[in-house]
Order: C-alpha cells, then structure tokens, then sequence
C-alpha cells in the first residue's frame, strides 16, 4: 500500500447527526515491516482480553485476512511511531467481482486512544482502498455496544445501515453488531 498521509439507540447514529468529520489528527498508513512484529504483538496482546475486540476461540478457528484477498497496514504520527493497525478484507454482495466490498478493522495503541486516532486511519483507508480498487463500498462492522469505535466511524464519515442481530460469536455469547458503510459516491 505504501506510505499515505491524512491531513444508545442502536438504531441511530451515536453522534447523532452533527457528527462532524474535521479536526481528526495527521496519521500515515504504511505497509508492514518485520521490524513491527514486537509493535503489533503488543498491539495484539492489548485486545487480548478486550470487551469489544477481544476473542478466546482456539487459534486454529481464527480467520487470517489473508484469506480474504485483504490486507494490513500500521498506523503511525509523522514522526514515524507506530500507534495501531488497520486490516480489510473482501466481502461479497454477489457473485460477481464487482459486488466486492471491503470490510475493515482497527486497534490503536491504549497509550495512544483519546486523540480521534481512529476516525483519522479509517478515513484514510477507506480513501486509499477508493483510490486503488474498483471498489464502490467500504464498510465496518462493531459490537453496538462499542461506542468509542462507533463514534470513530461517525466522525469519520460512516453512515449507519443497521444492526446485523446476533452475526458476532465473541466470548461464548452472540452479540448484535452495528453495520456501517461508506460509498464511493458519499459527499466529502
Ligand atoms: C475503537 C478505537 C480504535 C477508537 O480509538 P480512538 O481513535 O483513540 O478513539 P477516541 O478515544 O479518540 O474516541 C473517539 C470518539 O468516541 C468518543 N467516545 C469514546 N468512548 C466513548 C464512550 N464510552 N461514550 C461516549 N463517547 C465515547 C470520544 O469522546 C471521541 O469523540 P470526540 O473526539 O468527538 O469526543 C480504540 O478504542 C480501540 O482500538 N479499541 C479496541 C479495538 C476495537 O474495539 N476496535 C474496533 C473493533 S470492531
């Protein structure tokens, strides 16, 4: 992907229509180095036991993205320091190429949360998966009961669809999720 720079209803938004999608931080979004593997061993281990990202299934039942046709990338500030990762994958909506989408997912770094880090990346990937694949959707999927995440999609552009009942097995407990997306149409 290279190096690119940014500059409880459940049935609505949780930032309410206002949300306003300026005044998020400059990150990049670079590819994955072998030099990261400690960073996002970290980064892994600190959702290990999240309450929204955090799985116990054995890890031979754990999806790779590769499998997908998706990817990775870490986020990072200018400076270069590593604060948290993104991942897409494909998702059909037919059975053809063009139905395609892409579902994305974040972590950012708990020394790093607080600063809208996440709204800034999943911008920039949804720009950057628009600028490098025939794509026309990109969407994100997460626990309604996710605020934080859910308020990062808002301010970053999302709208929400709906809630996908009960399609999450986190935890030995179904959970509803929140379904997101963003249109290669949607205004700026
Ligand atoms: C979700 C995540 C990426 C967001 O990280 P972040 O960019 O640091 O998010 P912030 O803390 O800046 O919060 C974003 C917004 O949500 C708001 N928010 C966060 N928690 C909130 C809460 N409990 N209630 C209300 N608003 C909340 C923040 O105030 C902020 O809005 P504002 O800047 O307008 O005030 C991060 O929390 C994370 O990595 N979580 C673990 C992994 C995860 O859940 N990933 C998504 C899985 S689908």
């Amino acid at each position: 992907m290279g190096i690119f720079r940014s500059g409880a209803n459940e049935q609505r938004p949780v930032a309410g229509a206002a949300a306003v999608a300026g005044e998020l931080p400059s990150i990049r979004l670079r590819d994955v180095e072998e030099a990261d593997a400690e960073f996002l061993a970290e980064l892994q281990s600190s959702v290990a036991d999240d309450e929204w990202d955090g799985y116990d299934d054995a890890p031979e039942d754990m999806l790779s993205g590769g499998s997908y046709g998706g990817g990775s990338a870490v986020v990072e500030l200018n400076d270069r320091t590593p604060v948290g990762s993104v991942s897409w994958i494909q998702v059909p909506h037919g059975p053809n190429r063009s139905s395609l989408a892409w579902c994305i997912g974040i972590t950012v770094s708990p020394l790093f949360r607080g600063q809208r880090i996440g709204a800034a990346a999943q911008r920039l990937l949804y720009e950057t998966l628009f600028r490098t694949s025939q794509a026309n959707r990109v969407e994100a999927e997460t626990d309604v009961d996710n605020i934080a995440e859910r308020r990062s999609l808002e301010l970053a552009g999302f709208t929400l669809e709906g809630i996908a009942r009960r399609a999450n097995w986190r935890r030995g407990v179904w959970h509803d999720m929140a379904v997101y997306s963003r249109l290669r149409t949607d205004a700026p």
